[in-house]
């Protein structure tokens, strides 16, 4: 056993030299082995170093492409910034006749382009375009004198056909210089911003080159004072009935309430008056003309002081004789519309007797006297309209054109008073029925 055991001891002693000791070819293949694993060491590395490499090339192209289209979004908002800032910019206006749709944003503007991306536009999803001076050429046979609708202040108004077949009102501004460029960017501005029932609205405008064109909503039965007072050329127009009267006065309070107290920040219209308040084939009317409104925004201590623009006869006397304009001038220019829907007659007229050239002068010591009010009364409604009604739109008028600004009403409050009057009327489309005589007594 110690023999076995010596033997197993002396085997083992051996057996660890030869570990020691490891012959020459085991050394060889061990040495194989070691450079084999550097290779798949090198091979794994190089496969990672690729992949990596792959994975930032996939990584950069990613993000190359979301930078592109944000790149094309932010140039789509850029437009839009572009568009509801165009009044502060006129550089912007300036584009050669041949870039169709193209001084402005693309084609859209403001509220539309808006409106355009929500898909909730009026005119077939379009919104405010923009127009070259060829297109509305095309539009208006060359500006032809046949379709000359009217000229005022600001220019000669065109009826054309817009290639979609739209008929509108294409007015083209004849102001030159400054005046005239303020006028139209305030009047884009705000129509494109600006959308309610009660205002005419902004289909497009041209701003190619020198050309200062506005695309309007066609207004069949043109202005207000074509109906009131008309002249030679409108001698064939009946005169307005005492319910159509109600309405138009209803739908003019509404559209300066509007203005006044929906727009943000609030709007003064400041040239209020017969020639701005348009009629459509229902005779329901429409404010348009916003070359010299002004945003309440612009007020210092309250009231803006600003150079007396407007029309004469029209103007609140402390904005006549201070520049002091609040939306209690634009009050005041209502309480004369309603004067004249009244008695039928011009703000200032200095073909009446001595006493009566000025109509708010004449009117306003007879609005509270019943008796007077039924005097006053416009000869073509004599016999057809309420006595109640009357008196109660002339104790209307009355508030409106008090010499006070504080104490006019608001056109909310106008308003709310008109609607019960104006109901008692139908308000029907029909032409015939709007000339009807309304069975409301007794008669004035
Ligand atoms: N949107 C419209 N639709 C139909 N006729 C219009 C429209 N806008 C203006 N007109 C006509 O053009 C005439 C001139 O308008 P405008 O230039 O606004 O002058 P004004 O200084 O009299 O307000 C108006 O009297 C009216 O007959
Ligand atoms: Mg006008």
């Amino acid at each position: 056993m110690e023999t076995n055991a010596a033997s197993a001891t002396s085997n083992q002693t051996h057996q660890h030299q030869f570990h020691q000791t490891p012959p020459q070819p085991y050394h060889k293949h061990h040495g194989l082995l070691h450079s084999n694993s550097v290779f798949a060491i090198i091979i794994a590395t190089t496969s990672l170093i690729a992949l990596l490499a792959i994975f930032f090339i996939v990584l950069i192209l990613r993000r190359l492409k979301s930078a592109k289209k944000n790149a094309n979004w932010q140039r789509g908002n850029t437009s839009y910034d572009k568009s509801i800032n165009v009044a502060q910019n006129p550089a912007i206006y300036n584009c050669s006749p041949d870039v169709k749709g193209g001084c402005l944003s693309g084609g859209n503007l403001g509220r539309g382009s808006l409106e355009a991306a929500n898909g909730s536009n009026k005119r077939h999803g379009r919104g405010v375009q923009v127009f070259t001076y060829k297109e509305l050429e095309a539009a208006t046979e060359g500006f032809s004198e046949r379709n000359v609708l009217g000229s005022g202040g600001y220019g000669v108004v065109y009826k054309g056909v817009l290639s979609d077949g739209t008929v509108a009102a294409i007015k083209m501004l004849h102001w030159q210089g400054k005046q005239g460029e303020r006028a139209f960017r305030i009047e884009v501005d705000l129509l494109s911003r600006l959308h309610s029932p009660y205002l005419v609205d902004l289909l497009g405008y041209c701003a190619d080159q020198n050309h200062r064109l506005l695309i309007l909503e066609y207004m069949p039965h043109g202005t207000l004072k074509h109906h009131l007072h008309p002249s030679h050329s409108h001698s064939q127009h009946r005169p307005l009935d005492w319910g159509t009267r109600l309405a138009i006065a209803l739908d003019c309070a509404r559209a300066l309430e509007f203005l006044h107290e929906h727009a943000v920040p609030s709007v003064i219209h400041r040239d209020f008056k017969c020639t701005n308040i348009l009629l459509d084939s229902n005779f329901r009317a429409k404010v348009s003309d916003f070359g010299l409104a002004k945003m309440v925004s612009d007020k210092v201590n309250g009231q803006i002081l600003t150079r007396v623009l407007g029309t004469t006869g029209y103007l609140a006397p402390e904005y006549a004789s201070t520049g002091k304009l609040t939306t209690k001038s634009d009050v005041y220019s209502y309480g004369i519309i309603l004067l004249e829907l009244l008695t039928g007659r011009v703000p200032v007229d200095s073909k009446r007797p001595p006493g009566e050239h000025v109509l708010v002068s004449w009117a306003l010591p007879r609005l509270t006297n019943r008796e007077k009010v039924l005097e006053m009364v416009d000869p073509a409604l004599k016999g057809h309209c309420s006595k109640k009604e009357l008196i109660q739109v002339a104790a209307i008028a009355a508030m409106c054109v008090q010499a006070e600004a504080d104490y006019r009403p608001l056109m909310t409050d106008v308003a709310q008073s008109l609607i019960p009057l104006a109901k008692n009327h139908s308000i029907s489309s029909s032409n015939s029925l709007r000339f009807q005589n309304n069975a409301v007594s007794p008669r004035c």
